[in-house]
């Protein structure tokens, strides 16, 4: 495997078989697997847990990692293309990337969407532009629209759990301070498409998710006898609901307008999860949730403190499930 970019680049059998590798590699550890590889991981925007359990895993496989966040102890990063640079920042990624990369035997990216123009988000154009100046195994550590990590944990965490394969798995928008991507939820309902659930996008009006990702998680429906659909009636929606995936997002209705964003959220402060939510769920409904989460804006501290939170399980198995990345794209190079 050279590039894990999106959980939507992988047949559902490759998604199977990485699974697999993650559970070996817990049940029989290969503290050597890796030796003498080395990871680089470059944050463009912040993170704990990506930055955290790969730097864990690619150490339990006796390999080593570095991490470049610009900016801090670092040149700062200029990303645009014909940028005239007067500024702050020192160093462009046209060269700073391949720098990096003739450095390690991998290299991990995070570029959020620009969160400006919905058609080069969708399109993965910042990204794309990074990634074609790495000509060494890539790993997305959270794009524009695509989280394959996070989904592939999210997945393990499922079958762990026993959540029927045809299990109905609500994605709920819930609220945030401002607006954030659409990498995490495009992801989630691709993975739980994938695996073969019913898909229900929860969502108030002006936070439909965009048809190309509702289309893409479809095809993948189709593969595994799972569907997708959406509506914003909630109590329609968690009637039965097996997992509810809590999840923040911007307006899509007027993407990239901050003043029309928060209009809309201000109305939208009672799309936290409650204990209310799981009155006609499940009894053994799971609250998901990639974390960080804002607790009592997103989700409530009844809830998050309940045994139907299953986010720390998720958080854990960020590591499980990318080592098992690391050892199919380095173990054999
Ligand atoms: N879920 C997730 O990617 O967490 P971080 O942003 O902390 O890496």
């Amino acid at each position: 495997m050279k590039r894990f970019l999106d959980l939507a680049d992988l047949e559902r059998e490759e998604v199977l078989a990485l699974l697999e590798l993650a559970r070996r590699l817990e049940t029989r550890p290969e503290p050597q697997a890796l030796a003498g590889k080395i990871l680089g991981l470059l944050f463009l925007n912040p993170s704990l847990r990506t930055l955290a359990s790969f730097q864990a895993g690619m150490a339990r496989l006796g390999g080593s990692s570095f991490v470049i966040t610009p900016g801090q102890g670092t040149w700062q990063f200029e990303t645009r293309r014909g940028a005239v640079m007067s500024g702050a920042a020192a160093e462009h990624v046209r060269e700073g990337i391949p720098v990096l990369a003739s450095y390690c035997d991998a290299l991990g990216l995070r570029a959020f969407a620009d969160g400006k123009d919905l058609a080069a988000d969708l399109a993965e154009t910042g990204f794309n532009a990074m990634a074609s100046l790495v000509d060494k195994p890539l790993i997305n550590l959270e794009s524009a629209t695509s989280h394959p990590c996070q989904a592939l944990a999210d997945w393990k965490t499922l079958d762990e759990l026993e959540v029927p394969r045809s299990g109905r798995f609500v994605l709920s928008w819930v609220n945030h301070p401002r607006a954030l991507p659409l990498a995490v939820p495009a992801s989630a309902v691709h993975m739980a498409a994938l695996r073969g659930m019913e898909v229900i996008v929860l969502r108030p009006e002006g936070f439909a998710l965009p048809p190309p990702i509702m289309d893409k998680a479809r095809r993948a429906a189709a593969q595994s006898g799972g569907s997708v659909r959406e509506t914003a009636d909630r109590n329609e929606a968690l009637a039965g609901a097996h997992v509810v995936y809590a999840k923040e997002w911007g307006a899509t209705s007027c993407y990239g307008d901050a003043a029309a964003d928060g209009r809309l959220r201000s109305e939208l402060k009672h799309w936290c999860v409650r204990n209310d939510w799981f009155a006609q769920t499940a009894a053994d409904c799971r609250l998901m949730h990639c974390l960080p989460v804002r607790r009592n804006v997103a989700v409530a501290d009844e809830v998050l403190d309940s045994p139907r939170s299953v986010v720390q399980r998720e958080a854990y198995n960020r590591l499980t499930v990318q080592m098992a990345v690391l050892h199919r794209m380095l173990k054999s190079i």
